[in-house]
């Protein structure tokens, strides 16, 4: 399959106070046509910059960063972020059209009835007249999930999105976007600090070191879909496969930990001297 992301040796850097600080650096990496690419790594490694830059909320300081935009009417690129991203101020059904609207992709009749699908297939058709404040957080994710399937992106961006769910609305939400995906297929970049939900959904799953973030490593991920993960915890290639990436992760938590105790450590002798000068 061709590539939809080619991103060559790009890198971020930050001004920040007394210096340049580097958060991405030499990142290459491709990403195939309707792949479901996860990507995990400690925190701080530069995870949401790199997904910043695939939605254009962010550029490279230097390096490629190429996009194949293969329709013209479809938009390229939808995100989703952990935090609920939906308008308090609209509708379920109306922030589920919301996309089609503000890009003046709306057709009527058939905008409609694809908006009926996505709010069927997330569960939410019962509630299309509800507003956010009356929706529980699983919901209000589902409803993100709905409204960017409903543009029909070429490329879907997901941070965390379901980092901030409790455990059974986790699983469910994984489950349903598993499915949701293999009946929609189109390039997902997916980042996530769960190892079984990269596992679960990816064809692949890179590993970045800590910052600055580069691709430490890419696993590819043999299941058959659709997957539950149920059934592939019962497999000892997934336990294998778990056990590699967190092999692989553990020595950048480690460090970026060390680095941020360095940071914390240094940050207190600055306040002791400031009180012992005052
Ligand atoms: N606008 C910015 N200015 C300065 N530093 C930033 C900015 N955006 C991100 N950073 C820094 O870049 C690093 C990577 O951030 P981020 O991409 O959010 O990491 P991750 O998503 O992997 O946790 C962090 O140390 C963060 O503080
Ligand atoms: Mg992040």
């Amino acid at each position: 399959m061709p590539d939809k992301i080619v991103i060559r040796e790009v890198g971020r850097t930050f001004d920040v106070k007394g210096g340049v600080f580097a958060a991405l650096d030499r990142v290459s990496l491709d990403v195939q046509d309707k792949e479901f690419l996860c990507i995990v790594g400690p925190s701080g490694c530069g995870k949401s910059t790199l997904l910043r830059m695939l939605g254009g909320l962010e550029h490279p300081t230097s390096g490629i960063l190429t996009i194949h935009h293969g329709e013209a009417d479809r938009p390229l690129t939808a995100m989703i972020f952990q935090e609920e991203s939906v308008f308090p101020w609209l509708t379920v059904e109306k922030n589920a059209a919301y996309g089609l609207k503000v890009t003046g992709t709306w057709r009527g009749p058939e905008s409609v009835e694809r908006v009926d699908y996505f709010l069927e297939k997330t569960g939410l058709a019962r509630f299309r007249t509800f507003y956010p404040y009356q929706l529980s957080g699983g919901m209000k994710q589902r409803l993100s999930v709905a409204r960017a399937f409903v543009t029909n992106p070429e490329i879907l961006l997901m941070d965390e999105p379901f980092a901030a769910l409790d455990e059974q609305n986790k699983l469910l939400l994984q489950q349903e976007l598993g499915k949701l995906w293999e009946e929609n297929r189109g390039t997902v970049v997916f980042i996530t600090h769960s190892l079984d939900e990269a596992v679960l959904l990816g064809d692949r799953v890179l590993v970045m070191s800590s910052a600055p973030g580069r691709i430490k490593q890419s696993i590819p991920i043999p299941f058959e879909r659709p997957r539950t993960l149920m059934s592939l915890r019962r497999t000892p290639e997934f336990n294998r496969i778990t056990q590699e990436l967190w092999d692989l992760l553990r020595d950048e938590v480690e460090r970026a930990r060390a680095e941020e105790s360095g940071r914390v450590a240094a940050t207190a002798t600055v306040t002791i001297n400031a009180e012992s000068a005052g």
